[in-house]
Formats: structure tokens, C-alpha cells, sequence
């Protein structure tokens, strides 16, 4: 029956939308600094799942400020024992940096939140 094929085929859309909606992707920028060789944004790798770092510095207004340097220079110590080396020890890739971090920081926020903080 046509009407069956066309439930069937809706539900598998409504399935594969609806993970497409939750799943957030590490960004490009991830891949080409190779973040993605340690963190990914759900779960624990070497370093901490993104969204945890993101939950941590929600109600730290001078979390850009901070992650910027310990991003750029090293940080350890602040979710265990590993360290994270140096992304960007000559300051080359301050930008790209930047974008990371304020990825990182909105994923735990809800979207209004992210977007008083954007207007700002
Ligand atoms: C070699 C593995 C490795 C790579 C590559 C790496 N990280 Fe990390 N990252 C870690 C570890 C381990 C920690 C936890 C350090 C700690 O406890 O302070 C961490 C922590 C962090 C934190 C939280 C820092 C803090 O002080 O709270 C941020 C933000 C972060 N990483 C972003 C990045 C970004 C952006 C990149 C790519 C430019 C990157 N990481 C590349 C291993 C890595």
C-alpha cells in the first residue's frame, strides 16, 4: 500500500532529523588545529568533553579572557591530571583561538543566553 510506504519512509526522516538536531559537530577549525585529537564534544578523550569545559565557565564572565591563554599556552590541572599542551605558543592563531573558545563556551548555554551574550 502507497499510504504504508509513505509512514515508513516519514519516520525514517523523523529519526535521522531529529539526531541531526542534537548532534553538535566539532567545527572545521577543530579538525585543522587538531582539537579533535583530544577533546570531541560529548565525552571525555585525552582532555575533557567540550561541554563539560562549557558548563564549568557558565557563570564566569571572564571565562574568554582565561581559556584564551591557557588554550594558546598549556593549562593543566583543572580537570585532572593530564596536561594540554601549547595550541598556540606563538600567538600566530589568536583568532582562530577565539572562535574555539566562544564555540566551546555556548554550548552549555540555552540559546537565549547565547544570544544576549553575542549582542552585547
Ligand atoms: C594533546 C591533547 C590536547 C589537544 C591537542 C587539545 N587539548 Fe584542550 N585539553 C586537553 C587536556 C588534557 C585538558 C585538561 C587540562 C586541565 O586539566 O587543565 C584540556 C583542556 C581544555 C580546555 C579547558 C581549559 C581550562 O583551563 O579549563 C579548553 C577550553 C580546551 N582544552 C580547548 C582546546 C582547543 C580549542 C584545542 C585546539 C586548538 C585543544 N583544546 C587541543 C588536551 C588537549
Amino acid at each position: 500500500m502507497p499510504g504504508c510506504k509513505f509512514s515508513l519512509l516519514s519516520l525514517v526522516a523523523g529519526i535521522l532529523c531529529s539526531s541531526v538536531a542534537v548532534a553538535v559537530e566539532m567545527p572545521e577549525l577543530a579538525k585543522k588545529n587538531e582539537c579533535v585529537n583530544c577533546h570531541a564534544i560529548n565525552e571525555r578523550v585525552v582532555g575533557p568533553a567540550w561541554m563539560d569545559v562549557s558548563r564549568k565557565y557558565l557563570s564566569d564572565p571572564m571565562a574568554e579572557e582565561k581559556l584564551l591563554i591557557r588554550v594558546s599556552k598549556g593549562s593543566s590541572g583543572f580537570f585532572g591530571l593530564i596536561h594540554m599542551p601549547a595550541n598556540d605558543p606563538d600567538g600566530l592563531k589568536q583568532a582562530e583561538m577565539k572562535v574555539l573558545i566562544k564555540f566551546i563556551l555556548k554550548l552549555a548555554k540555552p540559546d537565549t543566553a547565547g544570544l544576549a551574550v553575542e549582542n552585547k
